[in-house]
């Protein structure tokens, strides 16, 4: 998989992409990214990316066409999604970064601007992501959330596959309690459970477990899920236990 990343500060994306499981699928060859400066790509002498809007009123508003010829410069050949990152696109999710993990190429532009011209959501980008109902000073740093979560979906990237298959969210649910040695700390123990090495039962508390926390913390979730016969009857037992 291929990323790019159009921003005019590309020093800010350093340490995101090198370290740990990023860093690490990079020099496995599992992904390969690529930050531009897209002020490089301005017309002007003196990298002019933003001007006055039409109209009047305050802030400065990105340009397209440095933007375009980045994009197109950086696109060939390919067609890739291309992403602004913005409070007014749809809110991401894990949905969202199952379906873009499955993409060859993506490039996510990030703006810290007042505004992007209208036409550069018209006619450039294929994608407006916002990470949540709040605003940010700029695009970057949901664009590392948005990119940290679609790499460690990559095949290969986590250590243990297994853990990316039972994610909270990825199975609809929140995850289950875990834990590890000591089975006793400063007087709290682990469940019986766990140490039982029964992995029947073990597979029920988790599922259980996690059930009872979608329902603590998140019970809409559980609302948007098929359930099984088997986890109707874990909630049946979770809700006479608060009886
Ligand atoms: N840029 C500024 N705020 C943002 C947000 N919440 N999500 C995505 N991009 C943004």
């Amino acid at each position: 998989m291929r990323i790019d990343i159009l921003t005019l500060f590309p020093e800010m994306f350093d340490g995101v992409l090198n370290t740990s499981i990023l860093g690490k699928a990079a020099e496995k060859g599992i992904v390969s990214f690529q930050v531009t400066n897209f002020r490089d790509y301005s017309e002007s002498k003196h990298g002019t990316v933003d001007d006055t809007p039409y109209g009047g009123g305050g802030g400065m508003v990105l340009k397209p066409e440095p933007l375009f010829r980045a994009v197109e410069a950086i696109a060939g050949t390919d067609k890739p999604r291309v992403v602004l990152m913005c409070p007014q696109g749809k809110r991401y999710s894990q949905k969202i970064a199952e379906e873009l993990a499955a993409e060859r190429h993506l490039v996510f532009l990030c703006g810290h601007y007042e505004g992007y011209d209208e036409r550069i959501r018209e006619h450039l980008v294929t994608d407006e992501i916002s990470i949540g109902d709040y605003v940010l000073t700029g695009g970057e740093l949901a664009a590392m959330v948005v990119i940290d979560s679609i790499v460690r979906l990559q095949p290969g990237a986590l250590g243990n596959q297994s853990s990316a298959v039972t994610d909270s969210f990825s199975t609809g649910l929140l995850e289950y309690p875990h834990y590890t040695r000591p089975a006793e700390f400063r007087g709290w123990r682990v469940p019986d459970i766990l140490l039982s090495g029964h992995h029947a039962n073990i597979e029920r508390w988790r599922l259980k477990e996690s059930l009872r926390r979608t329902l603590e913390r998140r019970p809409e979730l559980l609302e948007q899920l098929e359930l099984t016969k088997t986890m109707q009857e874990l909630l049946d037992e979770i809700r006479s236990e608060k009886a």
